[in-house]
């Protein structure tokens, strides 16, 4: 399985924060927003992964993540000449699939939770083996802001709607999405919408009607962020800060995940660690070393 991390856009509703750097590059407390995302898919085991940024971003991109070997994965960049949606990213990565199964996760989702490998673990096992699409729900307080599902009580999907003015039920889509190989092909039967976008939910669309797809619930024991606006982008640094300090803990440290997986060995560890000798991200990866 591949990865697609898209992190395009101009983020308006984030000016002028967003004038000279990209939104997915914004702090959330201590790291830079597109770490979070990148986790996730390393957690889900994705270890070739494709970023998608807009052209006068991508450089910044690779300043910051470069080839990925210093977390034990393959990065690849792509750019997205214009905000033409988040479906267009699976014909933009036509090439690098290369007929595999994908996950897709927006460069501006913050996700946590306990259970949260387990949830994607298995989301991506049943895609392997079953095919179809894989999303995820969230209860949220304002839910005509994103895609909203509707369900029936055994959980079969009733409807999916893009940011309803009035929503069938509080279940928001959340940017995560895991599909087979014919991910390709529906999206080129996609038409641009209202607002010039490729629809992802357009896209959730056609598996569902094609009785392809399925929705896990994040419960309450799960948290998902976004970072659409000023207020979001603080909460989310708050969260993070607040459960790091707690617990001694970091969320979404790539180097830990690919240390742990068995995918970056002590020295290469110890080289990053080096590289942020004097900061607490540095001393983190340090203790790593002699857990
Ligand atoms: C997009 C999707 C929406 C989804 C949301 C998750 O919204 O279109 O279905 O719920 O991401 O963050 P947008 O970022 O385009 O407003």
């Amino acid at each position: 399985m591949k990865g697609i991390l898209l992190a395009g856009g101009s983020g308006t509703r984030l000016y002028p924060l967003t004038l000279g750097v990209s939104k997915q590059l914004m702090p959330v407390y201590d790291k830079p927003m597109i770490y979070y995302p990148l986790s996730v898919l390393m957690l889900a085991g994705i270890r070739d992964i494709l970023i998608i940024t807009t052209p006068e971003q991508q450089q910044n991109f690779k300043n910051l993540l470069h080839d990925g070997s210093q977390f034990g994965i393959k990065l690849s960049y792509m750019v997205q000449e214009k905000p033409e949606g988040i479906a267009q990213a699976f014909i933009l990565g036509d090439s690098f699939l290369q007929n595999e199964p994908v996950a897709l996760v927006l460069g501006d989702n913050l996700f946590f939770g306990n259970d949260l490998i387990n949830l994607i673990s298995q989301a991506r096992k049943r895609l392997e083996l079953t095919g179809g699409g894989e999303i995820f729900s969230y209860r949220v307080r304002a839910p005509e802001r994103y895609g909203v599902v509707e369900q029936d009580e055994d959980g079969t999907v009733i409807s999916i709607e893009e940011k309803p003015k009035k929503p069938k039920s509080s279940n928001a889509v959340v940017g995560l999405y895991f599909y087979d190989s014919t991910v390709v092909q529906y999206t080129k039967q996609l038409k641009p919408s209202q607002r010039g976008e490729l629809e992802i939910t357009d896209l959730n669309q056609l598996y569902l009607e094609n009785g392809m797809l399925r929705v896990s619930n994040m419960g309450r024991g799960y948290a998902w962020l976004d970072t659409g606006t000023h207020q979001d982008l603080h909460d989310a640094g708050s969260f993070v800060r607040s459960i790091q300090e707690r617990q001694g803990l970091q969320i979404a440290c790539p180097e830990e995940i690919a240390f742990e997986a068995g995918w970056i060995d002590q020295q290469l560890l110890l080289k990053q660690a080096e590289s942020f000798k004097g900061n607490l991200y540095g001393e983190y990866l340090f203790g790593l070393l002699s857990k």
